[in-house]
Order: structure tokens, then sequence, then C-alpha cells
């Protein structure tokens, strides 16, 4: 029997620190997972673009988004990001808006009630002081819907690359929503990838209008030797910042919605030229 205080066991923690990455079954009730799917939904409904405003979020090589505002601003909103795919070759959307979403991202658990609840649990917070945050602090958060035929295929990258402090501190958070398959499109982790120095850091050009990488170590990471992380809904999975993981398309005809939060340290520094700034937004912790 675990305690608040102590929801992960030495050997969890072990496994953790030696892999880069933990998978925590039944971490979240079925039924606070449903609220979120739901609540979801309806923040996509709500909140979808104009076609003009609309930016087709892809994380594939050819990926032009990084030089939109739209998505360059939105750390401290909540905003939609559509599918390569969901378009028809005239740019109009295939499908209900809210089904041809890639994700909705990136304040949602400071600016919604439910997500807000659903991200600040004492578990959450457990977790993030026993795998050594001292002052964790909730920088971002995506709502994934990786939807059934168009859900795209996210290439091998670390969190730090994107999301960087001196020293590294960001672990993601990542809680399927939906059971997560092979088939589906489930993560892809590393085992011990984390201790390979990571190759490249996204940030802000010098005009802050799009995005450039510093590329530290030109060979890929290695395709070989990554394992499946199946998750059933519910599923807690860790990833240190430094680990290398993807997630495949989504081939079925199953949703795979998955939940992210990216908690960095408050004691570790933020750099001004990452992506995500929040000009409108404090970052706050699990408590206050
Ligand atoms: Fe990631």
């Amino acid at each position: 029997m675990t305690t608040t205080s102590e929801v992960l066991s030495p050997q969890q923690l072990l496994s953790f620190h030696e892999d880069g990455y933990l998978v925590l079954p039944n971490f979240v009730d079925d039924g606070a997972c449903l609220t979120l799917r739901e609540r979801a939904l309806q923040l996509a409904k709500d909140n979808v673009p104009s076609p003009q405003e609309a930016t087709i979020f892809t994380a594939d090589a050819s990926a032009q988004h990084a030089a939109d505002q739209y998505f360059l601003t939105s750390g401290d909103k909540i905003r939609c990001f559509f599918e390569k795919d969901a378009f028809d070759e005239n740019g109009v959307l295939r499908s209900e808006a809210h089904l041809s979403l890639n994700k909705l991202g990136h304040a949602m658990h400071d600016l919604d009630p439910v997500f807000g609840a659903f991200s600040r649990t004492p578990q959450m917070a457990a977790v993030a002081q026993q795998i050594g945050l001292v002052d964790p602090l909730l920088l971002q958060s995506m709502y994934i819907f990786k939807q059934p035929r168009i859900g795209g295929e996210v290439n091998s990258h670390t969190d730090h690359t994107f999301l960087w402090t001196e020293p590294q501190s960001v672990i993601g958070f990542w809680i399927a929503i939906d059971d997560a398959t092979t088939e589906n499109g489930c993560l892809w982790a590393l085992p011990g990838g984390h201790r390979i120095p990571v190759k490249s850091r996204s940030k802000l050009n010098q005009s802050r209008t799009a995005t450039i990488t510093e590329v530290f170590d030109k060979d890929p990471y290695p395709s070989e030797g990554l394992v499946p992380l199946e998750a059933a809904r519910g599923t807690m999975v860790l990833l240190n910042g430094t680990l290398p993981h993807r997630s495949g398309p989504n081939l079925s005809d199953k949703p795979r919605h998955a939940y992210t939060v990216h908690v960095i340290d408050g004691q570790a520094n933020y750099l001004s030229d990452n992506w995500l700034q929040r000009p409108h937004l404090a970052m706050r912790g699990f408590s206050n």
C-alpha cells in the first residue's frame, strides 16, 4: 500500500533512472480519463480557428508550422492544431473540425478547470517530488488526438530539444486517455537512451518569428532498440527529457487520445529563446 507522498516504489524509481522512462498502469481511473476526453472534445469545438487562422500541424520533416505566429504564441493559450491530411487538396476540411485535430495546446492545465484538476492531483505531485523535481512547474499541456487513419507519426526526438532548461529538467507526464497500441500509434522509447547527449536544440531565431535548430551531433538517434510502450487507458508514462522517443501513425480505425504535461524544475533556468513563452501567464506548480 503506497501513500500519497510515495506513489512510486524504490524499484520503480530505480527503473525510471535506469531506463529514462517508466510505465505506470492504472495511474488515473477511467472516469477521470473519460471526463477529460469529453472536455477536450468540447474545447476543440469551442476553439476551432477560422480557416484563415488554421495551422496545419504536422511533426514531419516538411512541417512549416514553426514560422506561424499562431503556434509560436500558443504557450499561454488554448489553441487547435490540425492534421495535415485533415484537409483535401483544396484546403477544405474533410470532416468536422474537432475530428480533424492533431492536438490542443498549450496551456489547458492553467486555463481550463477540468484540465487543471486532472493535471494537479496529489499523485502527480508526489511523482514529481519522488523523481527529484525540487520546484516543479507545469510548463505545457497538450491533448493529442491521434485520429483514426489520419493521426500522423511523431519522429524520434527528445523533449529537452524543444523545452530547454539549464540544467536539463523537463519531464513528460504522458497519460493514455484511450488504449494505445502498436496499431493506433503508441509511444516507442529507447531504454537508457537518456544518457545519449542531446543532439540538437530548437530555439527562436533572432527576430523571434520562427524556430531554428542548433545541431550538436548530426548523426540521428539509433533507429534500432526502441521498444513499444503499449498503454491501457489511465496508464501514465514518465519520460526523461533527454530520452529519445517517437510515436507511430494511427493506421487503425480506433482513436488514440493522450494527454501530456511537461514539467520543469523552477530551480533550473528556462531559456528566453525557447519557442514556448508565457508572457501573460506565470507558471505554477502542483499545489499553488
Ligand atoms: Fe515528446
